[in-house]
């Protein structure tokens, strides 16, 4: 072997890791566990399109994580296993979040309808309307029921509004042969209340699935059993699955999630060459998922909002570690001046403070809303990790040493 820089990596045999892909989100695992009652029940409302039949419209719900594709398309494939050509039913599976428009919605459908490479939507170019009813044709000739999943259905939502979701619920009236029967999916529970139209709503959730999130002892066998061909015998401490379980159920039953920590945790032993994969590497993992999650967020921030950050971390806060609004928005000024920036006023500013907390970069709760001109007096907490960030922004290269000058409630 030539030299590379990868030689050694190449050379070095690992002890603990069999099998890094089984660890990895986008593996499609044999069986999926604790969701037998969720199977049932769509496979239920999905077996009449065998025979020719249309099922109902389902709608998915679950947080994130909690194996809502996973299971649809483990259900896809059954569909394929009992009608192999297709001669009844054909499964179609959309990611709304990849595929975002209704054209490429309808245009990625018509690849799985129309063989004919003669026949084909074209990419782009057509008006709705006229690929809405091109595509109704084809489906009619197939002459057979089409289930057709949107995943993450919201996504496209925010996005577009409804008309695909009108479109793709009411084609059955157009068709004399065919049917359509759609799975939605969403992880936002208020979606069908707040954005639908009550007719779509009612359409889309003819039937509706809820996935629960995952108890501890749930996600410690959907671990153990990746567990078990990811790993050399004897690569992981017994303490390992159940801390990343609590780690995971904690915060929100999420399989991904669980999967994730332990993979990570599993390559920081792998790396250091540790002979053993212990709850000191999930700690570690942990703090490195955190930091990268926080990380990403904070690359989003506009100038603005990194300055009301900057803000909050340069107020001590008294002995509670309570500041108002108000200190927030004089230190702030004074910022904005150092540095050259516009001053926005004090409402926006309280609102780029909401918005900090909305996602999840400050925690802030408010202990008493001002009175006679005083403002909303907050206990903000501010990560470690969020603090050397912003500390290291190159938009505050100019700020030096500077501390605000005392604690002012701006009246
Ligand atoms: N019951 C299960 N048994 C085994 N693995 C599972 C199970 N549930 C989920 N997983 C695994 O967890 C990961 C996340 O699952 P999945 O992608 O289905 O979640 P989701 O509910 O679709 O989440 P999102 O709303 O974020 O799309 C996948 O790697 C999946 O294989
Ligand atoms: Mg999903």
């Amino acid at each position: 072997m030539a030299d590379s820089i990868f030689k050694n990596y190449l050379e070095k045999k690992n002890t603990l890791i069999r099998n890094r892909g089984i660890l990895q989100s986008t593996y499609v695992p044999e069986q999926l566990l604790h969701r037998d009652q969720q199977i049932s029940d769509i496979a239920d409302i999905i077996a009449p399109s065998l025979k020719h039949d249309k099922p109902s419209n389902i709608l998915i719900i679950g947080k994130t994580g909690t194996g809502k594709t996973a299971v649809v398309n483990y259900i896809g494939k059954e569909l394929k296993k009992a009608d192999p050509d297709e001669i009844n039913c054909q499964y179609i599976y959309i990611n709304c979040e990849v595929i975002d428009t209704p054209y490429s919605i309808l245009y990625n459908i018509s690849n799985y309808i129309i063989t004919d490479p003669n026949k084909k939507i074209p990419f782009t170019g057509w008006s709705l309307e006229r690929i809405f009813s091109e595509l109704t044709k084809f489906i009619d000739d197939k002459n057979k029921v089409f289930v057709i999943v949107l995943d993450e259905i919201d996504k496209s939502f925010k996005r577009n509004g409804d008309d695909i979701f009108y479109y793709l619920t009411t084609i059955n009236e157009m068709l004399k042969k065919s049917r359509v029967s759609i799975i939605g999916i969403t992880n936002n529970s208020k979606f069908t209340e707040e954005c639908l139209t009550p007719k779509i709503r009612s359409r889309l959730g003819e039937e509706k699935i809820i996935f629960p999130p995952y108890t501890p002892d749930q996600l410690i066998d959907i671990m153990n059993e990746r567990a078990k061909d990811a790993f050399y015998p004897g690569a992981l401490d017994p303490s390992v699955v159940p801390l990343c379980a609590g780690i995971s159920a904690q915060d929100s039953g999420d399989a991904r999630k669980a999967l994730d920590l332990l993979r990570i945790s599993a390559d920081i032993a792998e790396r250091n060459g540790d002979p053993i994969i212990n709850d000191a590497h999930v700690n570690y993992a942990r703090q490195k998922i955190e930091l990268d999650a926080v990380t990403e967020i904070i690359k989003t921030l506009t100038d603005q909002s990194k300055i009301v950050l900057m803000s909050i971390i340069k107020n001590p806060g008294d002995d509670n570690g309570t500041i108002t609004t108000g200190d927030v928005y004089t230190v702030y000024r004074e910022i904005c001046s150092i540095l050259g920036y516009t001053i926005l006023t004090q409402r926006r500013v309280a609102d780029l403070i909401s918005e900090l907390d909305m996602l999840g970069i400050i925690n802030a709760r408010v202990k008493s809303f001002g009175r006679k001109g005083r403002t909303k007096e907050i206990d903000i907490n501010v990560s470690k990790e969020v603090i050397t960030l912003i500390n290291n922004d190159e938009i505050f290269h100019n700020l030096g040493n500077y501390k605000p000058c005392k604690q002012t409630t701006l009246m």
